[in-house]
C-alpha cells in the first residue's frame, strides 16, 4: 500500500477548530480558543499543523519569552527563550515521525525567525512517549517542578540549548 504523504504547514485562522479540537482529544491541558488565537497571531511562523491527506493530524504550538537561561542562569543576562506551549498527534497516526517532524520544524523557525537561543518545555514525568521524543531531540531536564499540573502530577522542565 501506498505511503501517505505528511505535510508540515504555518497554521492558519481556519485550522484553530480542529487544533482545538486535537487537543481536547489528546491531552488533559486546554486552553480556550482566544489563547490559541492570541498565540497564532502572536507567532505565526511557529505555530505549525500535520496534515495526512488535506486532514490536520497534529499541531505544535509555541512562543517566544525573555528569561534566565537554563544552562547558564544568571539575572544579568536574559536570553529569548522558544516555549513549546503543546504539541500532539492523533492516536491513529502516532509513530510516524509526525511529532518529530513537528518540533523539528517548530524549533527551526524559533531559531531562525524569532532568534531563540534555547528551547524550554513542560512534560509530564510520566508521559513516557513525549520524553523519549524530547531526549532523542537532544532536551535534557533541568529540574522537577513538584505539583506542576492540576491534578498534582509533576512536571520535568526540558531545555535545549541552540546557539553558544
Ligand atoms: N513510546 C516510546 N517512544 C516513543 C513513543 C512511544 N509511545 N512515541 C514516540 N516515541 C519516541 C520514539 O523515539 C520515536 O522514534 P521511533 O518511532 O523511531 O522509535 C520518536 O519519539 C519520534 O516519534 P514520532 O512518531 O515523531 O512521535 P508521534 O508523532 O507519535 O508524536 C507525541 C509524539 C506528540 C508525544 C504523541 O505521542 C502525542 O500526541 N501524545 C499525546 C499528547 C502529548 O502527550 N503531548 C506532549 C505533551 S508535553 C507538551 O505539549 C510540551
Ligand atoms: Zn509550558
Amino acid at each position: 500500500m501506498q505511503e501517505k504523504a505528511i505535510i508540515v504547514r504555518e497554521a492558519c485562522h481556519k485550522d484553530l477548530f480542529r487544533v482545538v479540537e486535537i487537543n481536547r482529544i489528546c491531552l488533559p491541558e486546554n486552553y480556550p480558543y482566544y489563547f490559541f488565537q492570541h498565540l497564532l497571531e502572536r507567532y505565526p511562523g511557529c505555530f505549525l499543523v500535520a496534515e495526512v491527506d488535506g486532514e490536520i493530524v497534529g499541531y505544535i504550538m509555541n512562543r517566544i519569552e525573555k528569561g534566565m537561561s537554563s544552562f547558564n542562569p544568571s539575572p544579568f543576562r536574559l536570553v529569548k527563550k522558544g516555549h513549546v506551549v503543546s504539541i500532539a498527534v492523533m492516536p491513529e497516526h502516532r509513530r510516524k515521525g509526525i511529532g518529530r517532524m513537528l518540533l523539528e520544524w517548530g524549533i527551526r523557525s524559533m531559531r531562525e525567525e524569532y532568534g531563540a537561543e534555547e528551547v524550554i518545555l513542560e512534560v509530564r514525568v510520566s508521559n513516557e512517549p513525549a520524553l523519549s521524543l524530547y531526549k532523542k531531540m537532544g532536551f535534557i531536564v533541568v529540574k522537577t517542578i513538584k505539583g506542576y499540573y492540576h491534578d498534582g502530577e509533576d512536571a520535568y522542565l526540558m531545555s535545549k540549548k541552540l546557539v553558544g
